[in-house]
């Protein structure tokens, strides 16, 4: 399928998970209602915390959204190639209804058929929980993706601090996930180059989060009492690969505000040099008499 604009991202994702059963829901504020653990929408599981946890949705067990998210958790990556601190999560639900056996087939499905995304096997490679005290080593999802025609040489074990997600606040429905990578033409930074590693030959698109354990205030993982998928594809990420864009920041998305600074600021995106280019680079300490006293 050839993109031709963010919107038709957003489209054929939404087209994709309706075909297979699931109900179009509108984005969620990213100011959360009735929610003291967080102050934003963080991620498209966000807003189904109840439904997660086993409340019945009024839409049905397969659910498929565009989230609008602001994330801070990792604003120190903000400004590089694809990090963003407001970004679209592409996403469908499953609530105790479809698990792994059907999850990671479509996901394939999605990325790789030519009705769809189109994306080069090839260039693509994939990540699974290598398993802990808390959750055992996810060979099943492995295994899915192995059979889909996924090489071992394409396919990573990484641990909880990789292939895990949630909960979004302290407590709450979490679990291991696997995860979906482009990877783009530049050489492995070394022989243990891998998804897990921030030089960016491996860009994250997508993630299957298999949500089936509750995180308790003690930090002990209980099992929920349904199994559900939550999955997230980035649409500026994958927007800008489809696009063969550099960075998230070079497609139309981002175009009329970029444009609109450079009008404003008379200053040319990409070509002149950062007003901030002679600022120190350190912070400045504050004198001890206001650091003590915050003033
Ligand atoms: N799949 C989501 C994410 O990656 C969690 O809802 O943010």
């Amino acid at each position: 399928m050839n993109i031709q604009s963010a919107n038709e991202l957003r489209s054929l994702f939404l087209r994709f998970f309706e075909e297979k059963g699931h109900a179009r829901i509108p984005s969620a504020s990213v100011i959360p209602e009735n929610d003291p653990t967080v102050l934003f929408t963080t991620a498209g599981m966000h807003p189904l915390v109840p439904y997660l946890m086993g409340e019945k949705h009024p839409m049905g067990t397969r659910l498929t959204d565009v989230q609008k998210c602001i994330r801070t958790g990792d604003i120190d990556d903000v400004g590089d190639p694809s990090h963003l601190t407001f970004f679209e999560m592409l996403g469908n639900w499953s609530l105790g209804d479809y698990f792994k056996k059907e999850m990671i087939p479509w996901s394939w499905e999605f990325l790789t058929s030519k009705d769809w995304l189109g994306l080069d096997p090839d260039k693509l490679a994939f990540t699974v929980f290598e398993g802990d005290q808390d959750a055992p080593r996810d060979e099943e999802a492995a295994n899915l993706w192995r059979a889909q025609g996924v090489k071992d040489d394409h396919l990573f074990y990484l641990p909880k601090k990789h292939n895990w997600w949630g909960p979004a606040g302290i407590t709450g429905p979490c679990g291991p996930d696997t995860e979906m990578f482009i990877i783009r033409d530049q050489p492995p930074c070394g022989p243990d180059c891998s998804p897990a590693c921030s030089c960016g030959r491996y860009l994250e698109i997508w993630n299957d989060v298999f949500m089936q354990y509750e995180k308790q205030a003690d930090g002990t993982f209980v099992p929920l009492k349904q199994k559900n998928v939550d999955t997230g594809m980035g649409l500026e990420r994958t927007y800008c690969v489809l696009m063969g864009a550099g960075t998230v920041y070079e497609t139309e998305i981002f175009s009329g505000i970029i444009g609109k600074i450079e009008e404003l600021s008379g200053r040319k995106y990409g070509q002149d040099p950062s007003p901030f280019a002679s600022s120190p680079t350190t912070c400045v300490p504050l004198p001890s008499s206001s650091a003590t006293t915050g003033a």
